[in-house]
């Protein structure tokens, strides 16, 4: 370790100088002190998210080669024989080539001769646009956002993220998309199905989907191994058939099924084909209402009353985004609601089988963090996440005065309040 790395080399003193590096007016007493280059970022994205506010040093470059973020000291990043190491037992970053392209970075304003303050910095951007907001959507992103983080790719520090939400309306998710391209993005995610076909019209950037129930049905890849093209992501492939197993296990005897879903969505389409197959096979009937917009959900779902069994909704973004109008009416109905993810039994769901849109944030972080290192999505297969679990909300069953039976408790997790 050089003299410059052991002089940070105690936790406290390298605290005490951040402190001192950050506040006021720093520029002056920092090129009075050698340093060569600092740059600059706009933390109001942190700020959002609960962090520190204003401008923050998050790179700084000194004569004797040492580097460091200031607002985070215990990534603190240092020099020794080409290699970077976090400081304090942190683990190695994963990524080198974040620090690699922020070095890149310092190097170009040195040679630059600026020893200006950059108010944009040159870090890798990663787009992420998101089809509407409700509970499943946002918990994927904020892991994605997490593992980025993990593998290196900090927010403001290493890399620059760029979020924007269609709030349910694909002519936002084309202005988005073509707004992120123009951004000039090194990878854009796209959460959910009809973000990810707007952003796939985007061909010079690398695509991350993510939660795209079926991604061959809606043109994105032509096979799930080898996509080929500049897209790629992670799906949540949902059996409808499984589903209706065990919504026959809980309503024994039941023939009848109301599915509710949205035209618009191709996720949704899949879905309600399978449960098709499903009920040709085992002699049920499927009364279909589509709805056109989350306006129409709660008419959709009234006029099921008295003629089904069970009623049913595919993963369907617009359905989980206002599920609680349709909830309110089958528990009056006393129509069991059988969903297709865990956050839509915590809205108020009866049961699904289920996937973890926890791992599956984390699974498209991870690829997303890949494409930054260079992988190239066209070699990447799509990763399906097929392990489901039983979700159940009691509160809802007992709502319906319905009894759910002993071995389905016991392996169920129950996902009432
Ligand atoms: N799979 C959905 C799609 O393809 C997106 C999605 C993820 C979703 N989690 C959900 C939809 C929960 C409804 C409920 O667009």
């Amino acid at each position: 370790m050089d003299a410059a790395a052991e002089e940070w080399a105690s936790e406290g003193e390298a605290k005490e100088r951040l402190i001192r590096l950050s506040s006021g007016d720093v520029m002056p007493t920092l090129w009075a002190r050698g340093v060569m280059a600092l740059c600059r970022v706009d933390a109001r994205e942190r700020v959002k998210r609960g962090g520190t506010a204003g401008y923050e040093p998050v790179l700084v470059l000194f004569k004797d080669g040492f580097f460091c973020a200031p607002n985070r000291f215990y990534n603190l990043i240092c020099r020794e024989n080409s290699r970077f190491y976090f400081k304090k037992g942190e683990k190695e970053m994963k990524k080198k080539n974040a620090i690699s392209l922020v070095l890149i970075m310092a190097l170009t304003l040195v040679f630059a001769g600026c020893g200006q303050t950059e108010e944009k910095s040159d870090l890798p951007k990663v787009g992420i646009i998101q089809y509407v907001e409700h509970p499943s959507l946002d918990t994927i992103r904020e892991n994605i956002i997490s593992e980025l983080e993990e593998q290196g790719y900090v927010d403001g520090e290493t890399v620059t993220i760029v979020y924007k939400n269609g709030q349910g309306d694909t002519n936002n998710l084309k202005t988005i998309s073509q707004s992120l391209e123009a951004e000039g993005c090194d990878v854009i995610i796209a959460i959910a199905t009809p973000a990810a076909q707007a952003a796939a019209k985007i061909k010079d950037t690398p695509i991350i989907f993510s939660a795209v129930t079926d991604p061959i049905s809606a043109g994105l890849v032509e096979s799930m191994e080898k996509p080929g093209g500049n897209i790629t992501g992670t799906s949540d492939a949902v059996s409808a058939g499984k589903i209706m197993e065990l919504a026959q296990k809980m309503v024994p005897g039941m023939k009848t099924v109301g599915a509710v879903y949205s035209s618009s969505e191709v996720n949704s389409l899949s879905v309600v084909n399978d449960l098709k197959e499903y009920a040709a096979a085992n002699n049920l009937k499927v009364i279909e209402k589509q709805i056109m917009n989350t306006s129409e959900l709660q008419q959709a779902a009234q006029s099921l009353d008295g003629k089904v069994d069970i009623a049913f909704s595919p993963i369907d973004n617009n359905v989980a985004s206002a599920i609680s109008a349709a909830v309110k009416v089958f528990n009056t109905s006393k129509i069991p609601y059988f969903v297709s993810a865990d956050s839509m039994v915590k809205d108020g769901g009866l049961a699904t089988y289920g996937i973890s849109y926890v791992e599956l944030g984390q699974r498209t972080g991870a690829m997303a963090a890949d494409v930054l290192g260079g992988a190239d999505p066209a070699t990447m297969p799509v990763q399906v996440m097929s392990e489901v679990k039983v979700y159940i909300n009691k509160k809802t069953a007992d709502a319906i005065g319905l009894q759910i039976p002993a071995d389905i408790l016991a392996e169920a997790t129950d996902l009432s309040e």
